[in-house]
């Protein structure tokens, strides 16, 4: 067994209860689904599962869980969470800290400089959690798609952009007098420069192909239109 594995199980103080506490969830996830496709519930339930945990990870018990509900095998739930970085297998604090280690923000805007000051601020290196649980700091070799923005950081999942060392530092300040990140967390703005908040959304908004539609429809509704009335063709 992967030393990390043996970590996770020796972690692992209770079965998972959530089958039980969040029935209705549960059901409500595989009811989005056709019967005979329950495996494609196993996302959103390992999901569920690393946030009922406490410590916020994925324990072997939540697999054996999972691949029970979607009638699957352990073995393929856990292929399914070992693919994606975002579930956790040990224990995490309770702020995640992904810093982006791509190119744009990692190698040309000093993400890589930034690391280490992180590390020092922190008192911990990449991929360890600090003392008092609060906060654990990795490097994610992804993208976190906002490189304009370069260096970018997550915080659990909202983005925080821009980074500095004397941001960081006033953000960890925060974290630990317990204020929470929401001073700095950012909402990014469209790439139309528009802002999240004031943009209409793309609900209501036609899409391109709904317009080309429409268009069509309207120039084909002529030829299509019933012929007129003899009373129309007199012009009364
Ligand atoms: S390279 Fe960091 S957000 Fe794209």
């Amino acid at each position: 067994m992967a030393e990390h594995e043996k970590k996770a199980t020796v972690q692992e103080v209770h079965p998972p209860r959530w089958p039980e506490t969040c029935k209705e969830e549960v059901a409500e996830i595989l009811r989005r689904y056709p019967e005979g496709r329950e495996r494609s519930a196993i996302l959103p339930l390992l999901h569920l599962a690393m946030r009922e945990r406490e410590g916020r990870y994925v324990a072997l018990s939540d697999i054996e869980a999972i691949a029970e509900i979607c009638g699957v095998s352990p073995a393929y739930v856990n292929s399914v969470c070992s693919f994606y970085s975002m579930f956790k297998r040990q224990p995490i604090g309770k702020y995640l800290i992904t810093v982006c280690g791509n190119m744009a923000c990692h190698l040309l805007a000093g993400g890589d400089k930034l690391v280490q000051h992180m590390e020092q601020t922190l008192g911990i290196k990449v991929g360890e959690t600090t003392p008092d649980g609060l906060i654990t700091l990795e490097v994610t070799g992804e993208c976190l798609a906002a490189c304009d923005l370069a260096p970018v950081m997550h915080v659990n999942t909202e983005y925080v952009v821009k980074m500095t060392p004397a941001k960081f530092d006033a953000l960890v300040a925060d974290l630990r007098a317990g204020k929470g990140p929401d001073a700095f967390l950012e909402k990014l703005p469209l790439m139309n420069g528009e802002d999240q908040d004031t943009w209409p959304g793309f609900v209501d908004a036609p899409c391109a192909c709904q317009e080309a539609r429409a268009a069509e429809e309207a120039e084909a509704a002529p030829a299509d239109a019933p012929n007129a009335t003899p009373a129309e063709e007199k012009g009364e």
